[in-house]
């Protein structure tokens, strides 16, 4: 009976390849981000030879293998490293020119390590291959595409080439498993080109399956919301070279609570520069910030490293999906319109009100937004002023994005006309705070900011109807707390400001 001997023998080999993938997928693995201190170059105003770039991408790189070999040793399953973390971010089309690498589609089953004349020279995708293959770690780092179009493309620029802001992740063989263009290009980016649409990028491992977007992605749908709602991956991976802007988007403020609106783990990567306040790295899940990193004080790169769930969706700690409006649309009582005034938060006029008492229910509204406050001081501080504020609008500023804000902030000084103007310390804990909003979007990220700009893991709650409570009571000062909403309905179309 050889026939069924075959058969026999293939049903077996398919029970052992069920079993064997069983084991081989993991409840949980560890995830690491390098925020680097990349070393620029002293002057990308002129153009440089291939040569001289490639020695700038390697001395950078010579600090991100040590990175990558310190995570591999503590056990890493991938590591994350920044954008603008090979070469730096102050280029003209023409000087980025030779950084750049063409980047195939990862469906051409590469491994650079492995293969390296496969295509053009690829010094720098040869490069993370190898540190990927030889430490047996997933790298995830960010480069420069370029890719050559002609006159038979009405959008090909003059040049004969697109350019784009890349992110890379090789698996632990070495193999290119994600190519994904940069969709919402900062303004400055005009070396960069936009990608004709926005690429959903994405792919599965045996500790879950990842999506990956890039910096200023974060403010927008497109690929963003995407890849988190409608495909649910259960990791994002975000290099990022974020100018900290307080007193709303500072980078480990923004970025652990996108991962909590949006239910997924972030592994966030910043680039670090103390001149232009960029550093603020993390390792965030759904329920809230693992471990994170804020440093101004040193140039030095840092390593994060943490055990994260596999598959979040699925653990019992899970939040439960929340009506951002439920609570406060049942509020009856209304604003007292006394003693409010506005203010300016990074270009954007908000309704304030004082809390001039320790304690108290308040509430301001803007158009269709109210935001409600209940709230207790442990013990008001003279120095410190604490407003209420609410905005409800289109944000026109590097970029337009349309916003719903309920924030409860510490003013710059006592001068109520520096309310909403960057500040990192206060004195006053609260015994207890409850925040809600009348959100016309579902799309809220819950930010609570403490004295020096720390977070407050562990510390607070998103109540299924819509409230961000205090759990305990501040064990430090507050900086702020806000639900920050996006209505991505009400933005404009996408632009393509940098494109010729
Ligand atoms: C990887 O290992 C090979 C062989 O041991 C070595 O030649 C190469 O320099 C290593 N490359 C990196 C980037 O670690
Ligand atoms: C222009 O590019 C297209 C697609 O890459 C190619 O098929 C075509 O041959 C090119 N035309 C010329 C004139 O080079
Ligand atoms: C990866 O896994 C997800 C969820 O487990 C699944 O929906 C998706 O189709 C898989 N993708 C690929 C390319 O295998
Ligand atoms: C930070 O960036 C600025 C502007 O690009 C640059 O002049 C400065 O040298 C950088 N600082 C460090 C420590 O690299």
């Amino acid at each position: 009976p050889v026939p069924s001997c075959t058969l026999q023998a293939r049903a077996s080999a398919v029970v052992l390849v069920l079993s064997a993938l069983e084991a081989w997928a993991l409840d949980s693995y560890i995830a690491a981000v390098y925020e680097h201190s990349v070393l620029l170059s002293e002057d990308t105003e002129k153009p440089t030879s291939p040569e001289e770039a490639l020695m700038l991408m390697d001395r950078n790189m010579d600090v991100l293998e040590v990175a990558i070999k310190e995570a591999a040793r503590q056990g890493a399953h991938i590591v994350v490293t920044p954008e603008d973390g090979i070469y730096g971010w102050v280029f003209t089309r023409e000087t980025i020119y030779p950084y750049l690498e063409g980047i195939p589609d990862p469906q051409v089953d590469w491994i650079p390590c492995a293969d390296p004349e496969r295509f053009a020279p690829s010094p720098v995708q040869k490069r993370l291959s190898c540190l990927a293959r030889n430490n047996s770690i997933y790298v995830v780092a960010n480069m420069g595409d370029k890719k050559p179009c002609n006159s038979s493309d009405p959008r090909c620029p003059a040049d004969g080439h697109y350019q784009y802001n890349t992110n890379v992740v090789f698996d632990s063989e070495g193999k290119l498993v994600a190519r994904y263009h940069k969709y919402n290009l900062f303004v400055t980016e005009k070396q960069f080109n936009y990608p004709k649409y926005p690429e959903f990028v994405t792919f599965n491992t045996s500790f879950g399956y990842f999506g990956i977007f890039t910096c200023a992605d974060i403010l927008f749908h497109d690929p963003a919301v995407v890849l988190a709602s409608r495909f649910q991956v259960d990791t994002i991976l975000f290099p990022t070279a974020w100018v900290n802007t307080l007193p709303l988007l500072s980078a480990v403020q923004f970025h652990s609570a996108w991962a909590m609106g949006m239910g997924v783990n972030f592994l966030s990567a910043n680039t670090r520069n103390s001149t232009l306040d960029m550093t603020g790295s993390g390792i965030y899940a759904p329920d809230g910030p693992r471990t994170y990193y804020y440093n101004t004080e040193t140039e030095n790169g840092h390593l994060l490293v943490k055990e994260l769930s596999s598959h979040p969706r699925r653990s019992p700690g899970y939040p439960p999906a929340v009506n951002w409006k439920l609570y406060a649309s049942s509020i009856k009582w209304l604003p007292s319109n006394d003693h409010y005034f506005s203010g300016v938060i990074y270009h954007d006029l908000f309704s304030f009100t004082e809390l001039t008492e320790p304690e108290g229910n308040r509430a301001i509204c803007q158009k269709d937004l109210c935001c409600h406050l209940s709230y207790k001081m442990t013990e008001k501080q003279k120095d410190d002023i604490y407003v209420l504020g609410a905005f409800d609008g289109l944000h026109v500023v590097e970029g337009e994005y349309y916003l719903q804000v309920c924030t409860l902030l510490k003013c710059r000084s006592t001068d109520l006309s520096t309310c909403g103007q960057p500040v990192e310390t206060a004195q006053t804990k609260f015994d207890m705070f409850s925040l809600s909003g009348t959100f016309g979007t579902n799309y809220v990220f819950p930010e609570i900011l403490y004295s020096g700009v720390q977070l407050a893991p562990g510390e607070f709650e998103v109540l299924s109807d819509g409230r961000v409570i205090s759990r305990t009571g501040t064990s430090e000062p507050v900086l702020s707390i806000t639900l920050f909403g996006r209505w991505y309905e009400k933005d404009p179309p996408h632009t393509e400001r940098a494109s010729p």
